[in-house]
């Protein structure tokens, strides 16, 4: 049977409890409150064109896309003029009830990721896409949801997701020991059994290039591009198809 930890734990209870707080600053750091809107959207945007850019000469004004982690959606917005209809799940049903208010029409379509099973037949998908959301969960969490994520694309379907790039010794030794955090304070926090002040989902994980391989191999599939981007080209964005 598979681990389907991502379902458990405080996943849910954390993300709803920051989209209850500030959504927009959840999703983005960068922007706050009400009056970041056009700031967050103006983000959406930039993202949005950076996921197309990968599928640049193609028409994909009739794929059947995904968003694994879509919050309030942000992308889904800014994407619904380049696809057909994009379906978002999202493990929050805080943040899903926010983008079933942002967005209204055909073409958007929210789920809450109940079980840890992705709620769509086989092969249905010709995209699915990820952004800022398998560096915040446990690598068990990223691990289990892959058969889905697998499951769901088309023989010739794509999987396109972000995580962070280990950016630093510290944190490519934390990729490399696949360990959550590496730290003196954890370490402390650790041995003196303290709680944490830090939500378990504010933490990121780090994969090495070949621990990505690695995951995507076991579930069929096989990397056919990887490119970092983003703020001090921090985001490395992977793109995946059936092996
Ligand atoms: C930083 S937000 C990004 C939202 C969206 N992808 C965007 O870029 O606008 C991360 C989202 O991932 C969702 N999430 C976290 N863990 C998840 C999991 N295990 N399964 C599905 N969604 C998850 C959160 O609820 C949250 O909405």
């Amino acid at each position: 049977m598979a681990n389907k930890d991502h379902q458990t734990g405080s996943a849910r209870k954390d993300w709803n409890l920051r989209a209850r707080e500030d959504f927009r600053h959840a999703i983005m750091s960068t922007v706050k409150g009400e009056k970041g809107e056009e700031e967050f959207r103006r983000t959406g945007v930039e993202d949005a064109n950076t996921i197309a850019s990968f599928f640049k000469g193609r028409n994909m004004s009739d794929w059947r896309v995904l968003e694994y982690g879509c919050g309030v959606g942000r992308l889904m917005e800014a994407l619904s003029r380049r696809f057909g209809k994009i379906h978002g799940i999202d493990i929050s049903d805080e943040m899903v009830k926010l983008g079933r208010q942002r967005l209204q029409g055909s073409q958007f379509s929210f789920h809450v990721l109940e079980n840890g099973d992705l709620p769509f037949p086989d092969g249905c998908f010709d995209l699915v896409y990820s952004m800022h959301v398998f560096q915040h969960m446990p690598k068990s969490s990223f691990r289990s949801i892959m058969p889905e994520i697998a499951r769901v694309l088309k023989p010739d379907g794509l999987f396109l997701f972000h995580i962070m790039h280990p950016y630093t010794l510290r944190r490519k030794l934390q990729a490399l020991f696949g360990v959550d955090q590496l730290s003196f304070r954890h370490l402390i926090s650790v041995i003196s059994k303290r709680e944490q002040n830090k939500l378990e989902t504010y933490r990121r994980r780090y994969y090495t290039h070949g621990q990505i391989e690695q995951i995507l191999g076991y579930n069929g599939l096989r990397l056919i591009n990887r490119v970092r981007l983003g703020p001090k080209r921090r985001y490395l964005w992977n793109l995946a198809e059936h092996a």
